[in-house]
């Protein structure tokens, strides 16, 4: 079957100075209507380099779990080359011809693969943007048919960046471990422990001529426990919050941290999973490379025992983290 990717038709686009109708938003949904203009509140930036005083630290990234969902991480311990090696070999695989990205085309039922939506979504309408996915994390989630063998160091930076990710993610669920009153491991292994899976995708947002109208990638919460995402210098990513949507300042060498539905569940509500959104740029590639750190498909997620009681009753069903992914994507009830 031969699909129409984003990028050949932002090509088009951009000679006509317009985009196909199956691209333009509804208008509760265009960027140029619903985008907050007055004075943006920020998301919350968290230094993880303030060593000395760990318990402000902690209680810092939970207050922003808590009330934001998401937040950007400066000092974050992944040396500035890794992220940039990552960022470099991604964008080279989105740059090489049409024939060579197919190569790593996704079948119909995987989630791994060079690919676009193909179905449109509930308002009849499409995306502008193309992705690869893949998993980078334990080793027996590794199918290396979909990782590029062009450019050549495209596998030893994931791989890089991977080791470096590990120790991040171990940190940040340190910290909402204590921001729950729990022990440091609690959330860490609620969520798998060594058999946590780590999914990279790759988001290319090409160039659009009417970013007003379009959206990249449209309202979701993750699904995933946590999404740390590494951006490109181009901003797009917004936020939904007291009603507005918001958006993200690009902070240089920031990473960004979702909280996803699964650490939702556990904290039985404490945490909040961030609704968000990404629009377009007019003249530059927007991209991102989100790492959805998810819970093994047969483990149980629901609230933590410790944390409801009487006062604070259990808000969500406890059920496998493959039937809520299921329920998620086909967009049935929980
Ligand atoms: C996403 O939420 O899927 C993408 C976010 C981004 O590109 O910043
Ligand atoms: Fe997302």
């Amino acid at each position: 079957m031969e699909v129409e990717r984003v990028q050949a038709i932002a090509s088009l686009s951009a000679a006509a100075n317009d985009i196909p109708a199956e691209f333009v938003r509804p208008e509760h949904e265009q960027p140029g209507f619903t985008t907050y203009r007055g004075p943006a509140p920020e998301i919350p930036v968290v230094d993880l380099a303030g060593e000395a005083e760990r318990g402000a630290l902690a209680t810092r990234v939970a207050a922003a779990a808590r009330e934001w969902g998401i937040f950007q991480v400066v000092n974050h311990g992944i040396p500035a080359e890794v992220v940039r090696e990552l960022q470099r070999v991604g964008k080279a695989f989105f740059e090489l011809p049409p024939e060579e990205k197919e190569k790593y085309a996704s079948k119909p039922g995987s989630t791994e693969g060079y690919g676009t939506k193909l179905q449109k979504d509930l308002e009849g309408k499409k995306a502008w943007v193309d992705f690869l996915f893949h998993n980078i994390w334990p080793p027996a989630t590794i199918n290396y048919a979909f990782w590029p063998k062009i450019p050549l160091e495209y596998r030893k930076a994931n791989e890089e960046y991977r080791k470096y990710l590990g120790i991040l993610v171990n940190k940040i669920l340190i910290m909402l471990s204590k921001g729950l009153g729990l022990e440091d491991h609690v959330l860490m292994q609620s969520v798998g422990g060594q058999n946590l899976e780590y999914l990279l995708k790759i988001n290319y947002y090409p160039p659009c001529p009417r970013p007003d109208l379009a959206l990249g990638v449209v309202s979701h919460t993750d699904m995933s426990a946590i999404t740390i995402l590494v951006p490109n210098d181009v901003p797009g990513l917004q936020v939904f919050k007291d009603d507005q949507w918001f958006d993200v300042k690009h902070i240089p060498n920031a990473i960004i941290v979702h909280i996803g539905d699964q650490i939702e569940i556990l904290s039985n509500g404490y945490y909040k999973s961030v609704l968000h959104r990404t629009t377009v740029n007019k003249e530059k590639a927007r991209m991102s490379w989100p790492v959805f750190c998810s819970p093994p498909p047969e483990m149980e997620i629901g609230p933590l025992p410790q944390l409801v009681s009487d006062e604070t009753p259990t808000k969500y069903k406890t059920k496998m983290y493959k039937d809520y992914a299921y329920c998620k994507l086909n967009k049935l009830p929980q």
